[in-house]
């Protein structure tokens, strides 16, 4: 996703924002940009690729104190320096994260003819256009939502004004507060390396930023908006000796999963859980990894609440008539809290008035600020694109509900919490003796397509492991219902074909085995996972073993072992791990 980052202040401009930008490249971008004014001139400089072009070609010294730049991540236009941004349209000069959905109406308004292909270079001439009329930008500025069908989060520089203007709609946009000069960017990652005091800009506001004041606008009038402290440690942001921040946050699982279990079982867990008796029915929502964690949840929910759940991705979710019982509750799951389509979901679901609670890591995130009620997992910043803590900690939290519901039900006893006790070891465990999943991978890196079989919550898991493998390695894998395997795609199994067999479901390993059988007289390549024991060796080629444990907590242990796979995989093909091709960290565009 597109990274914006502005600064206005007594101290030079240039190595702050590229600074900013660089923290925020694990979003994921395609080229890069830079305004700055130089005594009275705005200067722009956009180069494809990484920043470091930009960098080469800049004198981060020289004296500019104001300045917007921009990470492109393409969605109108492709990847190209005339495509990037800054777009300067006569005094206007703008940054933007989003889509304009009616750029096309707004371009037959215009008496300038585009140079690019983009949607925000029109943005940008229909502001100047407006600014020309009225010579107002706060006017403009107050009745751009009216014209504007989209999302967009801008920075915006006006030709003679040494100021930046700063407006949001949909697309997620802070204001960092520091002594010696104020901040615009996506994120707050961007702005920590100099100050930790922010504000949020909430939705449909505009802002004014001068090297010593800000202000926000709230419907054209001025707002009071509090000074936040981001509470977490720089070092979030710092690999601290680890190759990858992929690595280090599969690392940080046993910390942040305690963390997150413990702020809502070391004190009066049941009377914090004690909302779900009011509701008959689930909804889960979510997109990529935050729907594979409501697969799971899901699948807790149902076998220890004894519930009607339903799941679906949440860019299907939004355009699908529900029919919402009494008592309904919607639980949208998302690590960023600012994608889009899930954040629609949640718009859509309390028009219709229904109750909706979030499960969210980033703190005062769109989602987070606009659901009913908010259960933060504690994931800590999580920068690499592809999840890992965040997915677990989502199951964690997911299982924390489905206990509270066994327990009222008197199919758990509370000490079930016990279980949390002994995960951070286990993590451990797995995390030390990870040679043979160093050995799986090297098997499967020159592979074409890998399998993850799986039954019910193991098929869940499937999904995540199969989804981990691709984003990071770029092999083509697939997750699949053991007992559907054989309904066709069995065809595809061959000599040497990966199968990744995920056997954690007590119930129902003995039926998954059989599918093992099925793929092994074929040829596979059998690779078996699982707290089951197996004494028949012809089954597989190599198996991890797993300490026998509850499905509530036994799906976190199989994901580490699947995401160290993918890691080890994509480090074995020197892929770029962090920031893999064409992803973004948060999706904000529909
Ligand atoms: C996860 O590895 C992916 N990068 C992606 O699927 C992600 O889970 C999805 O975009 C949802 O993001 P969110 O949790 O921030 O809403």
């Amino acid at each position: 996703m597109c990274g914006i980052v502005g600064y206005i202040g007594k101290e030079k401009c240039l190595e702050k924002i590229i600074n900013g930008l660089e923290s925020l490249e694990y979003r994921g971008y395609d080229s890069a940009g830079i305004a700055y004014k130089v005594k009275n001139h705005i200067r722009i400089l956009k180069k494809e690729g990484r920043i470091t072009n930009l960098k080469n070609d800049l004198d981060l010294q020289q004296d500019s104190f104001i300045g917007i730049g921009h990470t492109r991540w393409a969605t109108h236009g492709r990847p190209c320096q005339l495509n990037s941004h800054p777009h300067q349209v006569g005094a206007i000069t703008l940054v933007h994260n989003g889509i304009i959905e009616n750029y096309e109406e707004l371009k037959k308004e215009l008496q300038y003819e585009p140079i690019s292909e983009t949607d925000s270079e029109v943005l940008a001439a229909y502001i100047n256009q407006m600014y020309q009329e009225s010579q107002d930008i706060l006017s403009v500025l107050s009745t751009l939502e009216k014209k504007i069908i989209g999302s967009y989060a801008l920075g915006i520089l006006v030709e003679g004004e040494d100021k930046i203007y700063a407006i949001r709609k949909d697309s997620p946009l802070i204001i960092g507060r520091s002594e010696d000069g104020n901040f615009i960017a996506s994120d707050v990652p961007a702005i920590l390396q100099f100050t930790k005091k922010y504000q949020l800009l909430l939705n449909h506001e505009y802002a004014v930023l001068e090297k010593d004041h800000v202000i926000i606008f709230q419907d054209g009038k001025e707002v009071e908006r509090e000074v936040l402290t981001f509470v977490g440690e720089k070092e979030a942001t710092m690999k601290n000796g680890f190759a990858h921040f992929m690595l280090k946050e599969i690392y940080e699982q046993p910390k942040v999963i305690y963390d997150t279990v413990q702020c809502y079982i070391k004190d009066d867990y049941m009377n914090q859980m004690a909302f779900l008796d009011e509701f008959d029915a689930i909804d889960i929502v979510g997109c990529g990894s935050a729907y594979h964690a409501g697969l799971v949840g899901a699948s807790l929910l149902k076998k220890y609440g004894d519930i009607p759940v339903q799941v679906a991705v949440a860019s299907e979710y939004r355009y699908t008539k529900q029919f919402y019982q009494k008592n309904h509750l919607l639980i949208v799951i998302s690590q960023s809290g600012e994608t889009a389509d899930t954040l629609a979901v949640l718009r859509n679901a309390k028009e219709q008035g229904i109750h909706t609670l979030t499960i969210v890591n980033v703190v005062g995130s769109s989602i987070a600020r606009e659901a009913d009620q908010v259960f933060y997992i504690k994931a800590g910043v999580e920068v690499a694109v592809a999840t890992t803590k965040a997915y677990t900690c989502q199951l964690a939290l997911l299982s924390l509900f489905a206990c509270y519901l066994g327990i009222k039900r008197g199919i758990l006893k509370e000490d079930v919490l016990s279980l949390y006790d002994d995960l951070g070891s286990q993590i451990e465990t797995i995390l030390k003796e990870d040679a043979l999943i160093k050995d799986v991978a090297q098997f499967i890196q020159n592979k074409n397509d890998i399998f993850y079989l799986g039954r019910q919550v193991d098929y869940a898991l499937c999904m995540e492991a199969s989804l981990k493998l691709k984003e990071v390695s770029y092999l083509h894998s697939e997750a699949y219902a053991a007992g559907e395997l054989k309904h066709g795609t069995i065809s595809l199994i061959e000599e040497g074909t990966p199968v990744i067999s995920l056997l954690t479901d007590e119930e129902l390993f003995l039926k998954t085995l059989s599918n093992v059988k099925e793929v092994v007289s074929r040829g596979a390549f059998s690779v078996i996972i699982t707290n089951q024991e197996i004494m028949d060796k012809t089954l597989y080629q190599k198996m991890i073993q797993l300490p026998k444990t509850l499905d509530l907590t036994g799906g976190i242990l199989v994901m580490v072992v699947c995401q160290l796979l993918a890691y080890y995989v994509a480090l074995y093909k020197e892929c770029d791990i962090d920031k893999p091709r064409n992803l973004a960290k948060s999706v904000t565009v529909e």
